[in-house]
């Protein structure tokens, strides 16, 4: 049998193995050359932790809360399409282990499930993610029974308006099964979500979403629904400032795990600007690259009140369904627990930037001469 994984990468190696071809290159891959998919990492490794001595640690609080919600640790699931690609029970399975954990759960409306069947299976906190289509009904209509069904917040993601270009999953012919969340809007041809990937792709979820939405669509929206909207994909300060301005109460910071432009900036340096510029008017979060418990100090330090992970959930999904994905959560949060008693720190709010640098000192030396 073999040894069980010890860490996120290893996660990942396995599932690897178990997933066919496409579905891996799926879930792995980004857009075109994968170029800030690879500097993602290399930016996060790069930051460097300085550690503190000689501070009460003995009792480290990682609690923190999202929009009011009591999260037990600063580390949510992300919206992320076909849960069903890792795992026969899917989003039901996801949303059991988000709850056992105590965070929350962003469901995809390109769930395997339907989001009522999720909201029936959550044991914890959930949101909703959709987009604005083009069909306004149909936008406040999803909204609608996200909120019906008890989802607690509604996440829009802002930065899936245009088809992307990813090489693996032309390479693969690859196909995936279209949400039955989207089965019940008459008129759409959602045969298979071939859409996405297929060059001579035929209409579909994509089509739908609208190209044209704009700051005055967010503020409408945040007038029409109740729940809190959290809005997904900002990677520069005066995005951030736009989305709170009209009527964001979160804000992801987001380059979609690099799965539709590359050559954007790493999410964790564009991070402060964004808290810089929104100015405490929205919680803001941060996704992209998490794969370590030091990689969640380093959000926090730099202004982030939670990750989010994508990829990883479907590698603990694929290895172990519910309880894989359990134990990839649980391995982050001893993760973090781990670092902030090693760097001084014993509550998620007092983690700040006197923990962390990245110039080396001797850099900082020979400048000088
Ligand atoms: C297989 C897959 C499907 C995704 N589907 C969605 C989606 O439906 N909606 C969305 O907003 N983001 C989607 N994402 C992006 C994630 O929410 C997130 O931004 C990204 O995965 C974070 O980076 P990480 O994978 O390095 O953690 C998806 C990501 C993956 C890997």
């Amino acid at each position: 049998m073999a040894p069980d994984p010890v860490n996120i990468f290893e996660y990942e190696e396995i599932a690897k193995k178990q997933l066919n071809k496409g579905d891996y290159d799926f879930i792995a891959g980004a857009a075109t050359d994968e170029i800030t998919l690879r500097r993602t990492r290399e930016v996060l490794d790069s930051i460097i932790m300085k550690p503190r001595m000689m501070v009460d640690i003995s009792q480290r609080d990682l609690g923190t809360t999202v929009l009011g919600e009591k999260i037990s640790f600063p580390v949510m699931l992300d919206p992320a399409g076909n849960h069903g690609a890792a795992h026969i029970e899917a989003e039901l399975a996801s949303a059991r282990a988000a709850g056992a954990a105590g965070t929350v759960m962003i469901l995809s409306s390109h769930s395997a499930k339907t989001l009522e069947d999720v909201a029936e299976a959550a044991t914890g906190p959930i949101w909703f993610q959709q987009y604005f289509f083009k069909d306004r009904e149909m936008t406040l209509g999803m909204a609608a029974r996200a909120e019906e069904a008890g989802y607690s917040a509604l996440c829009l993601t802002l930065d899936a308006k245009i088809k992307p270009k990813r090489e693996r999953n032309i390479r693969n012919d690859y196909v995936g099964p279209v949400s039955p969340n989207y089965a019940e809007y008459e008129g759409l041809d959602l045969g298979t979500h071939a859409w996405q990937f297929a060059a001579d792709a035929p209409a579909g979820p994509m089509d739908i979403r609208d190209p044209a939405s704009t700051w005055d669509d967010l503020a409408w929206l945040a007038g029409e629904t109740k729940l809190p909207i959290v809005v997904k994909g900002i990677m520069t300060g005066e995005d951030g400032r736009h989305a709170a301005e009209s009527g964001a109460k979160g804000i992801i910071v987001s380059n979609h795990g690099t799965r539709y432009l590359d050559t954007t900036f790493t999410t964790i340096e564009v991070l402060p600007e964004v808290v810089e510029q929104v100015a405490g008017k929205a919680e803001i979060y941060m996704d992209g690259g998490i794969r370590r418990g030091s990689d969640v100090f380093k959000a926090l330090a730099l202004g982030a009140k939670s990750v989010l992970i994508g990829r990883p959930l479907f590698w603990g999904l694929a290895v172990g369904g519910e309880e894989g994905l359990t134990s990839v959560l649980e391995m982050l949060r001893d993760e973090l627990d781990a670092t902030m008693g090693m760097c001084g720190r014993s509550t998620v709010d007092s983690i700040d930037l006197d923990t962390l640098g990245s110039i080396s000192p001797l850099q900082q030396l020979f400048d000088r001469k």
